[in-house]
């Protein structure tokens, strides 16, 4: 969760850590801090703060500025409160070694009562400060940091990206990886480390992936990679596709809102290449693995999980495989029943999330083929699946899940269609059709946004509810948990989402005077449209405000209608999610909260 990056080469490392933990600071942003080495044998130069990155920018003073080797942290708090002294790095006793850390230490507590014991004080709540005082020791045992980080690595049990500097090989960085992200990015002359590409896109576009415990050490003109004994190893090279333009806010007040508004141009990423002239399914990922399916388990965490229960729907009903839907983070400790011809799709933008990325593991292990989703190239979820499916979305940095969500269902169809083209469950004819409804999202999309104004206006009458609930059936559904998701995340009201059939079970009694509900209703053609307009009335016999997103197939007498275009009712959420996350974004932003970081969240969520 933390952001962690590490810089070796010859401009000012003080600047070009800040630069990367701006890109960074999404994953974390509790506190913040920088270590940079000297000439050798001098001090290292520590500074750190707890809150925003900004905090630390005034700490920072003029004898920052010539270093060439640094490393920077972003942290999200796991062991001990976001202050000054439990920020990262933590120092050795003698002051010689920086740690940065992201993960969980398991084993800390009988590491710091040994170090203890050899006399070390500890100044902070975290599992890291272990790690640094254990380094120590052994560098100063071998005076090799790679060597004492592969030494102290065999001694650690849970999750961990490591990142380490010593004031005796100044331009030497090492990192270290288990569970927990780590890449690095190839320069001319200069090197980086870092928890995510985005971190040094703006520098090089090359870069490499790392296996499970491997120790990397970089100089400005060397990278050496090895497994924990020490015996070298070659890492995966690739080349990251992303722009570097695309992690910037561009004008935009927030990047959320410049997320949603990618959405048209993420959507037509995601279906490049998918359909040939005469109307082809094409999707060489699932047909690499080369499998007789009988049965899909889609596995994720948060709104890729929402994704995942919108294409239960298409999968099922053009493909006629049955499909389940699970949380990652429910998989991975059940004994479920797999086999050799289950399909387990896992969906993560980042790739990194540690209850999907172990509940994948999870499923290979039981003997199923899996096939991820995923957003972020050289991510661990993407290197350790038996295909990729990229969704191409481009980096996302809002905390909320906004353009990566819209491009994951799509690529659901794409392998929903594609599935049914395989088993011959859908004509041609009928498969052409759904692709021309898929080609045409990108403009229904833009269509929402360029008539979006009014919907934020009407957003900023409801900034004072205490409560909003969001109705759907069927892929309004999932669609109305991730509308209540957003509003939870963004806005830090209370919001549920309920299927309508379930209303008269419970819900409907959590409506008073004014509550606001948004009912999200299928086109007027669907068996299931007089169940939602039903379900209107009877939230509105007991004094809901409601707000309806329609197309105008419906005729609503309603206050407050939002229009969307008209599609294939099994391609609606897409659609009908746009003015969900708009009235998300607005809501946070009429109630003054920080739409991009909201608190006690991060981006990724790399521990458990
Ligand atoms: O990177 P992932 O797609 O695996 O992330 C999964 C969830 O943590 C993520 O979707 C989360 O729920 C979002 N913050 C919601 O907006």
């Amino acid at each position: 969760m933390c952001g962690i990056i590490g810089y070796t080469g010859a401009s000012p490392a003080l600047s070009m850590v800040i630069d990367s933990l701006r890109k960074l600071e999404y994953r974390g942003y509790d506190s913040a801090g920088i270590a940079l080495t000297g000439k050798a044998g001098e001090k290292l130069i520590v500074a750190k703060r707890a809150g925003k990155l900004s905090n630390l920018e005034s700490a920072l003073t003029s004898d920052h500025a010539d270093s060439l080797s640094g490393i920077g942290h972003t942290r999200w708090a796991t062991h001990g409160g976001p202050t000054d002294e439990n920020a990262h790095p933590h120092i050795s006793s003698d002051g010689k070694v920086a740690v940065i850390h992201n993960g969980i230490i398991e084993n800390y507590i009988e590491l710091k009562a040994e170090l203890e014991k050899r006399g070390h004080k500890f100044s902070s709540q975290t599992d890291t400060e272990s790690v640094a005082h254990l380094l120590s020791d052994e560098f100063n045992l071998s005076k090799d940091l790679a060597d004492a980080m592969r030494k102290v690595c065999k001694r650690l049990r849970g999750s961990f990206t490591l990142l380490a500097i010593s004031s005796d090989s100044p331009e030497v960085i090492v990192g270290a990886r288990r569970n927990s992200p780590l890449v690095v990015g190839l320069g001319r002359g200069e090197n980086f480390l870092a928890s995510d590409v985005s971190a040094f896109i703006a520098h090089t576009k090359s870069a490499l992936e790392l296996g499970q415990d491997q120790v990397v050490q970089v100089s400005p003109d060397v990278v050496l990679v090895t497994d924990l004994d020490g015996k070298q190893v070659s890492a995966k090279p690739f080349e990251i596709t992303w722009d570097a333009k695309a992690a910037e806010r561009g004008g935009y007040t927030h990047f959320m809102l410049k997320e949603i508004f990618e959405q048209p141009k993420a959507i037509s990423e995601t279906l490049l290449g998918r359909f040939s002239n005469d109307s082809k399914v094409i999707c060489s990922e699932l047909a690499s693995l080369n499998l007789d399916i009988d049965r899909i388990l889609i596995l994720a965490c948060g709104t890729a999980y929402h994704a995942g229960l919108i294409g239960k729907y298409a999968i099922e009903q053009w493909s006629k495989i049955a499909v389940d839907v699970e949380l990652a983070s429910e998989f991975r400790y059940r004994k479920p029943f797999l086999t050799a011809k289950t399909l387990v799709i896992t969906i993560s933008q980042s790739g990194e999330t540690m209850d999907t990325l172990m509940a994948a593991r999870h499923a290979k292990e039981l003997g199923a083929a899996t096939l991820s989703i995923c957003n972020t190239m050289g991510s661990s979820i993407a290197r350790e699946s038996d295909a990729v499916f990229y969704s191409h979305a481009g980096p996302e940095i809002a905390v909320a899940s906004t353009k990566a969500l819209l491009t994951q269902i799509v690529a659901l169809k794409v392998i929903a269609l594609y599935l049914a083209q395989n088993n011959k469950s859908l004509s041609s004819a009928q498969i052409a059709k759904i692709i021309a409804e898929l080609l045409a999202l990108p403009n229904k999309v833009e269509e929402i946004l360029e008539t979006v104004e009014p919907l934020r206006a009407m957003t900023r009458g409801f900034k004072d509810a205490t409560s909003v609930l969001f109705l759907g059936r069927n892929v309004g559904y999932p669609a109305a948990l991730e509308g209540a998701l957003k509003l939870k995340e963004l806005a830090y009201m209370h919001a549920e989402g309920f299927a309508g059939g379930e209303l008269k079970h419970g819900p409907i009694a959590l409506i008073e005077e004014g509550t606001p509900v948004i009912a999200i209703l299928p086109p007027a053609s669907s068996a299931i449209s007089e169940k939602m307009l039903s379900n209107i009335q009877e939230v509105r016999a007991r004094g809901a405000n409601v707000i309806a997103i329609a197309d105008a197939s419906t005729p609503l007498d309603l206050k407050h209608v939002i229009r969307i275009p008209s599609c294939d009712e099994l391609l609606q959420s897409i659609l009908a999610i746009v003015p969900l996350q708009v009235f998300a974004y607005e809501m946070a932003v009429a109630r003054g909260n920080d739409v991009d970081q909201p608190r006690n969240l991060a981006k990724s969520v790399t521990v458990e």
